[in-house]
Formats: structure tokens, C-alpha cells, sequence
């Protein structure tokens, strides 16, 4: 199959969640089982080696509205693997900068037009793909294009898949992106893509694409729903029989503690004694105190409302005045929460560390020497690092939803089964009660140890995530062929 990805992120030249980890890896295990893909995206300034790539095109006239000269671009493109290769997207205009998500006048021109130059590049280089797989609000509007003004194109024929990677930012913008992508008027309605007097990236794309993913069945269901569906619920319903959950994987180059550069000493589920070197290690380098009998409960997130992490800041206070566990934080966004977490650091010398900003190795290290990892979102799709904790033998204490219910099998004390601590309600009590049954487990050092080994057997991997999406394509194939 010939597969096209377009994306905003893709690990490691550019992300900001999990969204560039999961395109990255799910595009190179696509052209690892033997079809051929490539990877759409933009070139941020943030991306060093764009001397090294080769040229895909000079200058492509993409054919948008408005000012001519900000219709050129050039193609660069670099080969990620066998069989898949990455077309960066050169605009200075638009992705000079650094950030991948910025506030700006031209948020839609900029965030539809890496897009529509993708689909250029097919056009003009000849390369038509199968299957269109589109990730996330920005590249909501190309299902759109090519069920209308592409239709008549070599492109038309091509089937469509839209992940909603997380259903929350949807891209309510300007309508003025309907006449710089060429698309009709007449979708400027409710039934199509208006909302709220703008246009709405996310749901043109649910609307149109041939078919419809999200990154765990749990979540498929959710966002059918209005308390998960962000006002897209009944939008979301009207493609309810071309919609499905598919896990995230773990991406086993990055992501296994037996061979990980990033760690003082490699362990395995055979063999844990290594773990015990890296959390003493880890707890020294956050000036933690390295010699207490207490777990070490870790986060690393972005801090929005999403993740539950102001309810944690509630939660923490009284186990931490009790000295019955230690915490570290990595994280960063909301400019408020970020100031809650650094009193409680400064609360709590000694027993809480907390690093503002992004730090890669400082992630594999926390996932390595921590004991708990807490993830208490109020939503979450997939979640990727509960998948990496629990690869690492740390027990994640995650809130029943989303990708986290689909993953994490709460630990039970009488059949000694399970692989981490799971609780119901997004709220204060829900965590202090999650936090109290972690506490109990690493009491019973068998228990815990037991429940480490079964974190550690599991097995979510891309190639099995691969393999659901290939099935959805020849699905969404046959569909287009109607
Ligand atoms: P989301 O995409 O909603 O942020 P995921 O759990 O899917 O959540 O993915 C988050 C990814 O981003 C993980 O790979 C995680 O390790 C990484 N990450 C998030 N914040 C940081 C940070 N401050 N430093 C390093 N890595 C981070
Ligand atoms: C989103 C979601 C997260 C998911 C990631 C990759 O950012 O918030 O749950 O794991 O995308 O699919």
C-alpha cells in the first residue's frame, strides 16, 4: 500500500506531546512491514538538520488564496527509515519559528497549508498514495479538499483516515481558510464545517475522512458522549459506524530499560536489582533524600487542565507533611500550575523535586527511577507514558478513562493479578484514595514486586498497532470504491 501521513509533530524533529512520538512510530512500522509511506510535515526552525536532507521539490506553487508569494515553498525530504521516507515542508513564513503551536493572526493559513502542500507534492511528483492518514485538528480540512475541490485530481480516488489524537482542539478559526484552500462556500453551514460562526478544522475532517480513529476503544466511546465529546459529540455519533479505537504502542528503540542510553544501570523483568541504582541515582541528582523506606511517585506532563494535575497538587500535601512518599514532577504549560507545583517544592525539600520545562533523558530517567507513575487526567485518549512506566516496572496510578482503562489493569490484592493502581473519580478524594492503595502495595514488597514483573510482561506494541491500522485502510479502501 502506498500510505501518506500528515502530521504536525513527528519525533524526534518535533513534538509536543504524544502525538509526535505516536506518528512517528506508527509511519516507520507501516514501511517495516513492507508498504510504502511518507510522512508529511512541517520544517519548524526548531529542526537542525535541514542542510542534510535531500531536495523532493525546489519550488512548489501550492495553489492557495491570497498573497502569491506566500504560495511557494520548497520540499525537503529525508529518508526515516527503509520504504518511509519524511517531506518536510519549507516555509519560512509560516514555520520559521521554533514553536510548533503558536498564537498567531494566521493560525489557519498556517495550520491548513503544510497540508494542502503535501498534497501538492503527490500531485506534482506523481506519487499517489492508497490512503491519506491525517493526525489531529490541523489537518482536519483535507478529507474536506479531497471529497470536493480535489475530487476530479488523481487524489480523489484516495481513501481518508482522520486520528483524533486528542478531541479537545478542533481548530475553530477564521472562515477566510475557505477561499485560501479553494474549498466551496457551501460547506460554510452547520451541517458541514461551521460552528460557532467559524469554521471548524476537526470536524470538516470527522465529517469527511473515509473513516475515523482514535487511539483507544475506550476512548471511541467516550467522545460519543457529551461529558467527553467537547460539543462535537453529535458530530462524532454521526460517523459512529466508520469509527474506531485503536491503541498506541511503545516505540522498543526508545523505550526498554535494558538498553537505554539514557539510565546508570540497564534492568529487566528478569532482573531488577538495576532499578534500585537508578532510583538511588535519580534521587541524588534531584536532591532528593536518597536513603528513605518511602516510594518515589513520578509525573511527566504537560500541565493542562486535561491531565488532573491541580487536583494532584490538592492530593499531595498530606502524604508528603507524612513523609510517606517522595515526588518529582517534569512538566510544563499553565502558568499557574507550574507556580503551585514549585511552592510545594519548596514545601517539601528533600521529598519533592519539581523541573519546569522539557528534558528527554530527564523523562527516561524519572520513568527508570521512579516506583509510581501518576497519570489522574480527567480525559485521556491513549496515553503513552503509562505504556513506558509500566515497561520500566514503575506501576502507574491512572484514573479509569480514556486509553489508561484500556491498559492498566487495576492491581487485585486476592488474585494477585494486575499491573497498577486504577481509580474512578476525577477529583481530590479519588487520588488521596489512589495514592493510599500505592502505599499499601509497595508495603507488601512481594505484591509489589509481583505487579512489576506482570507491568513489565506486557506487550503494546506498534506492530500490533500497525497491523489494526492496516486493516482499517484495506476497510477504508473498500469503502471508497462504493
Ligand atoms: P499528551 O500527548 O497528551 O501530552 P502522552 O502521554 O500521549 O500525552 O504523551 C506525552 C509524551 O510527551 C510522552 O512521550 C512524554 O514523555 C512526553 N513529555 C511530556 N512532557 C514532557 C516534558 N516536560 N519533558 C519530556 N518529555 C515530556
Ligand atoms: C494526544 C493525547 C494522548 C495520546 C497522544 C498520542 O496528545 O492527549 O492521550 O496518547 O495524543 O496519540
Amino acid at each position: 500500500m502506498k500510505i501518506l501521513h500528515l502530521t504536525p509533530e513527528l519525533a524526534p524533529w518535533s513534538k509536543a506531546g504524544g502525538l509526535g512520538d505516536a506518528a512517528s512510530a506508527l509511519a516507520r512500522q507501516l514501511a517495516a512491514l513492507g508498504h510504502e509511506v511518507r510522512i508529511v510535515t512541517p520544517l519548524y526552525g526548531s529542526v537542525p538538520e535541514r542542510e542534510q536532507m535531500g531536495i523532493k521539490l525546489e519550488s512548489s506553487q501550492v495553489p492557495v488564496g491570497g498573497d502569491p508569494r506566500r504560495a511557494a515553498c520548497r520540499v525537503r525530504s529525508l529518508a526515516v527509515a527503509p520504504n518511509c521516507e519524511a517531506w518536510f515542508i519549507e516555509h519560512e513564513d509560516f514555520y520559521g519559528a521554533r514553536e510548533i503551536y503558536p498564537a498567531r493572526e494566521d493560525t489557519a493559513e498556517r495550520a491548513a497549508f503544510y497540508g494542502r502542500a503535501g498534497l501538492q507534492a503527490c500531485l506534482e511528483t506523481g506519487w499517489i498514495p492508497d490512503v491519506v492518514h491525517c493526525h489531529d485538528w490541523t489537518t482536519g480540512l483535507m478529507p474536506v479538499l479531497l471529497n470536493t475541490t480535489l475530487k476530479d485530481t488523481p487524489l480523489g480516488r484516495c481513501a481518508s483516515i482522520l486520528t483524533i489524537h486528542n478531541l479537545q482542539h478542533q481548530g475553530l478559526l477564521s472562515r477566510r481558510i475557505l477561499g485560501f484552500l479553494g474549498l466551496p462556500e457551501w460547506l460554510f453551514q452547520p451541517a458541514e464545517l461551521e460552528c460557532l460562526g467559524g469554521v471548524n478544522f476537526l470536524k470538516g475532517g470527522i465529517l469527511h475522512a473515509t473513516r475515523v480513529v482514535t487511539v483507544s476503544p475506550t476512548y471511541a466511546q467516550e467522545i460519543l458522549t457529551p461529558a467527553y465529546g467537547y460539543g462535537l459529540d453529535d458530530v462524532v455519533r454521526r460517523r459512529q459506524a466508520d469509527l474506531e479505537g485503536i491503541l498506541n504502542g511503545v516505540d522498543s528503540e526508545e523505550w526498554d530499560p535494558r538498553r537505554d542510553p539514557h539510565l546508570v544501570k540497564s534492568f529487566s523483568a528478569d532482573d531488577l536489582s538495576g532499578k534500585a541504582f537508578c532510583k538511588q541515582a535519580f534521587l541524588r541528582e534531584m536532591k532528593l533524600d536518597p536513603d528513605l523506606p518511602i516510594p518515589l511517585v513520578g509525573v511527566i506532563s504537560r500541565l493542562w487542565e486535561q491531565k488532573g494535575l491541580d487536583l494532584a497538587a490538592r492530593a499531595l500535601p498530606r502524604f508528603l507533611r507524612s513523609g510517606q512518599l517522595q515526588f518529582v514532577l517534569l512538566g510544563s504549560g499553565d502558568g499557574s500550575l507550574e507556580t503551585e507545583y514549585r511552592r510545594l517544592e519548596k514545601d517539601f525539600p528533600g521529598r519533592c523535586a519539581v523541573r519546569i520545562g522539557y528534558d528527554h533523558g530527564l523523562s527516561h530517567r524519572i520513568e527508570a527511577g521512579a516506583d509510581f507513575f501518576l497519570m489522574p487526567s480527567r480525559f485521556e485518549p491513549c496515553g503513552l507514558n503509562q505504556l513506558y512506566s509500566m515497561a520500566y516496572g514503575t506501576l502507574p496510578i491512572v484514573r479509569a478513562t480514556g486509553g489508561l482503562a484500556d491498559t492498566v489493569k487495576a492491581w487485585s490484592p486476592s488474585a494477585r493479578k494486575g499491573t497498577g493502581v486504577v481509580f474512578q473519580h476525577a477529583d481530590v478524594a479519588g487520588i488521596e484514595w489512589a495514592l493510599e492503595q500505592a502505599l499499601g502495595l509497595y508495603g507488601k514488597p512481594a505484591d509489589f514486586a509481583a505487579a512489576q514483573g506482570q507491568a513489565m510482561r506486557e506487550e503494546f506494541s506498534w506492530s500490533k498497532s500497525a497491523q489494526a491500522h492496516l486493516l482499517c485502510y484495506a476497510k477504508a479502501i473498500r469503502q471508497k470504491q462504493i
